[in-house]
């Protein structure tokens, strides 16, 4: 631990080794260099850098040191101003800073997200982004019939960020369809098929019918997933374990590989048991001999301890475990839509390099605000969107109106239904389909989350 004098407090206040680490870049970085910054955006540059501390936090630390014009490890820390005026600049305390002359000439600018991946990557390699952004289309409707009329194995990567509980009564109508030349239905190459409604079910929408929404979803998730697709599931503590075993009967118990703990830090803490600040992704390939990691593209995390390992190691970071820490959307940061649930780029950029390539397709079947779309296309990849909320649709026509982006409405696609959406691709197209149809949902938005 570093001690350094905080003069609000009057006393010695130990700093986390990271915060130095964090600060000494902001000193030496050609990135920060010279650059002063406004307290909003240093919240969101230390969010990035060490996304397993408070921001805020961080930042009175820094401002502390920063009013009494202390170092901070290497760093010496100054500000300039008052309240909303003040900045703040960095500078290598061995005399390698920038003077304020030449502090004063690169006011800050509001920066682009794209290089902004992951938590720890301005530390230690600069992430190549691509030239060019993905495409990017958005359906608007209920996922399940759009999906099913998506050609099997479209997509190479799947993530999704379903609601914990769909708020609205479901009603299900279980159908068969026969061949017939004068069907009602066209499936691929223009067959005809022959609806059959074999009955209805509806069940009022609680905690023991989750798994009955996500089964056919995941389903459909499975068929229109490459041979060497992945899947990404995002939930939380209370549900992960039924969809744990639910993908297990759909992928196979061998297709599970990660199970990946994302560590927040924020809000209220329970004094009657451990709060509850993380969520649950679960990984799944659908051949677990044939994947796509691309261990290079991870990017780096400072060590605990660097001193025990080295400069050179110490330097290039140690990649993460199973394990994420990542704050949240900052409510006052750039990246903030306003849109319930909206989550971090830092960590679905992170899905987005490991797990697909430039060009590769992707889809997010409750897109939400779109984060797994942004991601997607700033690092060049096509990616397909689906939400029911015109609330969604709207933060997504803002989000995306600097990329190439398309919003369909759910009729808009051809209706060309899949027959065999439900079964494993080698068997005959099983004539027995189910579709869902949504009930009194409208206007009930808040519940879904
Ligand atoms: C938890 S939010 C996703 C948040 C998203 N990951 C983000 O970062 O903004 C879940 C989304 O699923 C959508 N949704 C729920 N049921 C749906 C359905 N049957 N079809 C399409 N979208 C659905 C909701 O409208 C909501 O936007």
């Amino acid at each position: 631990m570093t001690f350094v004098e905080n003069p609000q407090r009057n006393g010695s206040e130990p700093i986390a080794p990271s915060l130095t680490a964090a600060v000494r870049q902001l000193g030496l970085d050609s990135e920060y260099r010279g650059r002063r910054f406004r307290k909003a955006e240093l919240l969101t540059i230390l969010a990035r850098l060490l996304p397993q501390s408070p921001a805020e936090l961080l930042f009175s630390q820094i401002r502390a040191v920063a009013k009494a014009n202390g170092r901070l490890g290497n760093t010496q820390v100054r500000c300039q101003g008052q309240k909303r005026g003040t900045t703040y600049s960095f500078s290598d305390a061995d005399g390698g800073g920038l003077s304020s002359d030449a502090a004063e000439e690169t006011m800050p600018q509001v920066r682009d997200s794209r290089p902004a991946a992951s938590p720890a990557v301005r530390s230690f390699r600069a992430p190549e982004a691509p030239t060019s952004a993905g495409q990017i289309t958005v359906h608007h409707g209920d996922n399940l019939p759009i999906m099913e009329r998506f050609e099997p194995a479209s997509f190479d990567l799947i993530y999704i960020d379903p609601p914990f509980n769909t708020g609205r009564d479901q009603a299900r109508t279980r159908i068969r369809t026969d061949r017939d030349e004068q069907g009602d239905r066209v499936g691929y190459q223009g067959r005809r098929y022959r609806t059959t409604v074999l009955g209805k079910s509806s069940y009022a929408d609680k905690f023991d019918d989750y798994t009955d929404f996500l089964a056919p979803r995941l389903d459909q998730a499975y068929r229109v997933l490459t041979s060497s697709g992945s899947l990404f599931l995002h939930l939380d503590y209370r549900e992960v374990h039924y969809a744990k075993v639910l993908l297990d009967q759909i992928f196979g118990r061998e297709s599970f590989i990660n199970e990946i703990i994302w560590s927040y830090d924020y809000g209220a803490r329970s004094t009657s048991r451990w709060s509850a600040k993380h969520d649950n992704i679960l990984w799944y390939a659908k051949n677990p001999r044939d994947y796509c990691f691309n261990y290079d593209e991870i990017d780096r995390i400072p060590y605990m301890a660097p001193s025990l390992v080295g400069d050179e190691k110490a330097a290039r970071g140690k990649t993460p475990t199973d394990s994420w820490w990542h704050t949240i959307v900052s409510p006052n940061g750039n990246e903030k839509t306003g849109y319930p649930t909206q989550k971090p780029l830092g960590i679905l950029t992170r899905i987005v390099r490991v797990h697909s390539r430039p060009g590769s397709k992707l889809l997010d079947f409750f897109a939400g605000s779109g984060s797994f779309g942004e991601a997607g296309a700033q690092w060049g990849r096509d990616v397909t969107l689906v939400d029911e909320s015109l609330e969604a649709i709207e933060v997504m026509r803002r989000r995306f109106v600097n990329y190439a982006c398309d919003f369909r409405a759910a009729s808009s696609i051809p209706d060309a239904i899949e027959p065999c959406s439900i079964v494993s691709e080698d068997t005959e197209p099983a004539e027995v389909v189910e579709s869902e149809t949504s009930g009194s949902g409208a206007g009930r938005q808040k519940d879904l989350f």
